[in-house]
């Protein structure tokens, strides 16, 4: 199956000038190596060809019957958002730690009256797999529609050996009914179970000895990450895990410095392919960081969804030399959306963000938050043909509008264009 996407307004290629395949820092990430009346060739699911229209058309083999041409004139055209951190294997919304949250108590108070993570266990511990999997196949479809074509998808609200590995099978399901490509993720290490509650140190241990082994045994999870947070697990523990998780070959990434400072060292020590959240991370490891190809993934959406005032310090990372990432978070507790635009938008106008900024943000350094970049996150020759198509004649459109979905199209791994009915043309400035 051939594609030929054409006459796109604006195409973002992500590309490096000089094919670097190293995540973009400081001002890198304000290029999107853009060509305009741009074109795709696509062909068995791998990108042929990009470049201006007449040039990509003129590649064309002789009789163009079996090619599917797709016109984007008023279109913008980019890399499919790689949304690198998401929980989405849950059951259940949590309406009444957000009635509390409204009320005034707080992301910590509510999780110690027994809200919180603990309050989407016996959802999932209850759930079959089949009932799992649907839910997450439902939320892999809700990102799709608003342009993400690579997802990080977590367990973590099973918190027990049978329960996580019932969370990865659910995972491992429902990316095998989606087009998309999914990048699973063993979150054993979210919060302490209640039955652990005076004994988190066999808990650890279950994680370690138990937990892990057996999924990696099983090629059901590629990363381990850990919650190192006050109330989750400190600093040893989580070092803990990630020795663990590197005797068995799996990547490490942790949700870090969310709700306090930590100091990152000990951990930059495992290599870890990300560091979330990243709110009150600390002057003093912003050159260990900015030296790594660790990365920075940004999630405002959690802090928007928790009413905070402040955002993670995207300007401060950025203008050290930190690769910066972003992603949804997408989860029932903190972060109950699926959509990357309305991400571009916080990290635009909470974060003062550059629009460039964030789309490179969001497609190629996240590519890099999953060790990807050799796959995904640009449109270059021999790369993994993940597309959005965008209703917009100029890219900062993407992080403008909100609150409407404005992705017309997609190609995920070639398979495509999933198309929906267009808006009506906008004339903007
Ligand atoms: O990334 N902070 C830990 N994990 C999630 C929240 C999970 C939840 O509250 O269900 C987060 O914000
Ligand atoms: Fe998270």
């Amino acid at each position: 199956m051939t594609i030929l996407l054409t006459h796109a307004e604006q195409l973002l290629t992500l590309r490096d000038a000089l094919g670097s395949r190293d995540a973009r820092r400081g001002a890198q990430m304000r290029d999107l190596g853009i060509i305009q009346d741009g074109a795709v060739l696509i062909s068995d699911g791998k990108i042929a060809a990009v470049g201006a229209t007449d040039e990509v058309a003129g590649q064309l083999p002789d009789g163009r019957a079996d090619v599917e041409e797709i016109d984007c004139h008023g279109k913008v055209v980019l890399p499919g958002f790689v949304d690198s951190h998401t929980h989405p294997v849950f059951t259940a919304p949590r309406l009444v730690d957000f009635e509390k949250r409204i009320a005034g108590a707080s992301y910590e108070e509510i999780a110690d009256a027994g809200g919180g993570i603990r309050a989407s266990l016996s959802g999932v511990r209850e759930a079959s797999a089949t009932d799992l999997a649907a839910h997450v196949a439902g939320a892999l479809q809700q990102m799709a529609a608003q342009g993400t074509t690579t997802v990080e998808a977590k367990s973590g609200y099973g918190l027990s050996l049978e329960s996580e590995i019932k969370s990865l099978e659910a995972i491992q399901r429902a990316s095998k009914q989606w087009n998309g490509t999914v990048v699973p993720t063993l979150l054993g290490a979210h919060v302490v179970p209640p039955e652990y509650h005076d004994n988190p140190d066999e808990y650890v241990r279950l994680i370690c000895e138990d937990i892990i082994p057996k999924v990696a045994a099983r090629k059901l999870a590629e990363y381990v990450d850990v919650f190192c947070e006050r109330g989750a697990f400190n600093p040893e523990r989580t070092e803990l895990v990630f020795r663990a998780a590197a005797q068995h070959k799996l990547g490490v990434r942790a949700h870090v410095c969310q709700l306090t400072t930590a100091d990152l060292g000990p951990l930059m020590v495992f290599h870890p392919a990300s560091l979330d959240h990243m709110d009150f991370v600390r002057d003093d490891d912003l050159p260990l960081l900015a030296s790594s190809d660790t990365v920075a993934t940004l999630l405002p959406a959690a802090n928007y969804f928790l009413g905070l005032s402040a955002f993670p310090p995207a300007r401060k990372l950025i203008d050290a030399g930190v690769a910066v990432a972003l992603a949804t978070d997408y989860n029932p507790g903190t972060a109950p959306t699926p959509s990357m635009p309305f991400v571009l938008s916080l990290a635009c106008t909470q974060m003062k963000m550059l629009p460039a900024e964030a789309i490179t943000a969001a497609t190629y350094n996240g590519a890099c938050a999953l060790r990807l970049q050799h796959r995904k996150g640009s449109l270059e020759p021999g790369k993994d043909a993940d597309i959005a198509i965008f209703e917009a004649s100029d890219y900062r459109e993407l992080a403008y509008w909100f609150g409407v979905n404005r992705c017309s199209g997609r190609v995920l791994k070639g398979a495509g264009p999933q198309r929906q009915v267009s808006h009506p043309p906008d004339s903007g400035d």
